[in-house]
């Protein structure tokens, strides 16, 4: 996730709006920036790697000549945060400058086709792809529109972008698909942005643009047109009322509400991939002798799931290690057979790193999971993989989680093929499902919403919660727990639900509020008797249970109903959500801020 803003003026200088207008976007990203203007024909750039106003003054963004410009903030997801690959990128001829956001999938097979062609690439970016495949369409005689579309229909993937042509000062345009691009416009000029915040000191009269549209903007106006024909779009523009705090968090009160409903995308991002990594760490955990799960908090909870996933699908068995755990538990045991593969969000939690560091100190291999490039833990793992996730604002981990959840999948579905223990067949439909999660987690947030709600109202007085699950759920309700835990401050446990009776069932008196994940599976008749363990001693029973489960449904005091057809090893995905947003709601209700929980960080860099 990174953030672009742009503008073209009827007079002044463009790039002082674009510095203000990338601060507000700097959650979206900020280990790089990057300002493009034109003025007399001719591109102007500056950039670098650091922080947006540090940058900004070292460089003098303000004064860059130009009414018209267009500037970038980055949250690496391809090349590492540096000079080079920090936007905007250019073709070889220095006469277009484009700023992305997104992932274009096929660059690889563009850059190879672009280079073979004579194109001289200078970063690491996917980005870089376009201004090349642009100045293609210009060499052959196109004009800039007809360039410009020709060019965005041959990339697969997600991208926003806004593209200056040093041949045609009058306008900017723009191109987007699946990742966010607004367009506005007042008395002084057009703008496009990422989002709403950036665009509000200069105007509220804005049109969103859909997949699949392009839009060219000039100092009086806008046209926006279909990236397929060229045809035209008729949008009017619509008046924003939110205050800039709204904005900030596009509608939401809360980053943790905003970033519950942005997994649909971050999963879909997820998906993307490139399958080289993945089958490079495949490859590397397929050879070791002992591997290890090292993560902390909800990261530890995605390895706990993963292990399950791993040891279903590729038939290998893994270790989850809570990080902090890792040296004193397996330390004398590690060597150069052991494989490390740590899963941090942030790719700088001490106790993770302190792992790696020891593990790495005794030639094992590290394999990393990040969603942040440049981080430590891509330093120092010998490959990774990033989740493109984008920044998490809110202090409990919630987008990251089920991307985290949705990379380890896939994974475990790269060793199964290639360790060739499970049939073709079985791949097939799990992979069939994988690329359904989105969707899936969509459909989850439409309809449970206001039911979560509804529960949350009900229970949020309660002093104690029970999370319960078997197999894999067992972790999803280890991290349902976590996210009441952190954010209403309400005890609460979680266990494999076959364990409950070793102790758990002992604090069990008349209503206290059990929350079983029953999804279908293999582990779905053991939940029954659970959940009867619990119902006979009073406690009310809450369940998470498939669409139609009757027997489940009866035995329950309230459940919400989930999609059918989920196979139980990417339950976690969908059957978490329900759970962070009652985390959620119950924590608002509390009169908490579910964004600030107490004594907690965000990333936790000491011992
Ligand atoms: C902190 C955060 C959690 C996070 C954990 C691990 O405790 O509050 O949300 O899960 O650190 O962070 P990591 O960046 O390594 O995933």
């Amino acid at each position: 996730m990174c953030g672009i803003f742009g503008c073209i003026l009827r007079r002044g200088l463009a790039a002082p709006l674009i510095h203000k207008g990338l601060k507000r976007l700097e959650y979206r990203g900020y280990d790089s920036v990057g300002v493009a203007t034109l003025d007399g024909g001719v591109l102007h750039i500056r950039k670098d790697a650091g922080k947006i106003d540090e940058v900004a003054e070292r460089l003098s963004f303000d004064e860059m000549p130009g009414a018209v410009g267009v500037g970038h903030t980055r949250w690496a997801t391809h090349g590492a945060p540096t000079m080079v690959n920090a936007h905007p990128h250019v073709d070889c001829g220095g006469v277009v400058a484009v700023v992305h956001n997104g992932v274009i999938e096929n660059f690889q097979e563009l850059r190879r086709e672009l280079e073979e062609g004579g194109h001289r690439f200078v970063s690491k970016t996917d980005t870089e792809v376009i201004p090349h495949l642009i100045e293609e369409e210009l060499k052959k005689g196109a004009q800039p529109r007809e360039a410009l579309l020709r060019a965005v229909r041959r990339l697969r993937g997600s991208y926003a972008i806004a593209v200056l042509f040093a041949s045609d000062p009058e306008h900017i345009y723009c191109a987007r698909n699946e990742s966010p691009l607004i367009i506005g416009l007042s008395e002084d000029g057009a703008y496009c942005a990422s989002d709403i915040p950036a665009m509000l000191p200069y105007t509220r009269m804005v049109a969103w643009l859909r997949n699949g549209e392009a839009a060219i903007l000039s100092a009086g106006g806008y046209e926006i047109i279909r990236i397929s024909d060229g045809s035209r779009v008729d949008r009017p523009l619509t008046e924003i009322s939110w205050s800039l705090k709204m904005a900030e968090r596009q509608g939401y009160p809360h980053f943790m509400l905003k970033e519950i409903y942005e997994q649909p995308q971050s999963l879909r991002n997820a998906l993307r991939l490139q399958k080289t990594y993945l089958d490079l760490l495949a490859a590397f955990l397929d050879r070791g002798r002992e591997i290890f799960l090292v993560a902390a908090g909800t990261s530890y909870h995605a390895c706990l799931a993963a292990s399950y996933m791993f040891s279903k699908l590729a038939r290998l068995t893994t270790y989850p290690v809570i990080a902090s755990e890792f040296i004193e538990r397996y330390g004398s045991s590690i060597g150069i057979d052991s494989v490390i593969l740590a899963v941090s969000q942030s790719g700088e939690t001490y106790d993770t790193l302190k792992a790696v560091e020891y593990a790495r100190m005794r030639a094992a291999t590290i394999l990393g999971v990040t969603n942040t490039v440049g981080s430590t833990l891509t330093r120092v793992s010998r490959a990774y993989i990033v989740q493109q996730s984008g920044p998490e604002i809110g202090v409990a981990a919630t987008k990251t989680f089920t991307a985290q959840l949705l990379v380890l999948a896939q994974l475990a579905l790269r060793l199964a093929r290639m360790r060739g223990k499970i049939s073709q067949d079985e791949i097939d439909e799990f992979q069939e499902k994988l690329l359904e999660i989105p969707s899936i987690v969509e459909e989850v947030l439409n309809r449970s919403a206001s039911r979560v709600e509804e529960l949350a109202e009900k229970y949020k007085d309660e002093k104690l919660f029970l999370f319960l699950g078997r197999g894999i759920s067992s972790a999803t309700a280890l991290e349902g727990r976590l996210k009441l835990l952190e954010i209403t401050y309400i005890p609460s446990l979680a266990y494999p639900a076959g364990e409950s009776k070793h102790g758990p069932i002992s604090i069990v008196e008349e209503d206290v509020p059990c929350i079983f994940l029953c999804p279908r599976g293999e582990t779905r008749r053991d939940i029954v008797g659970s959940i009867m363990e619990m119902k006979a001693r009073g406690a009310k029973i809450i369940t998470l249970c498939e669409e139609g489960d009757e027997e489940v449904k009866e035995l329950s005091d309230d459940y919400i109903e989930m999609p059918k057809g989920i196979p139980e090893l990417l339950s976690p995905i969908p059957y978490v959500v329900p759970l962070q947003l009652l985390a959620y709601h119950i924590a608002v209700k509390r009169g908490l801020d579910p964004d600030k929980p107490r004594n907690l960080a965000k990333s936790v860099t000491v011992p």
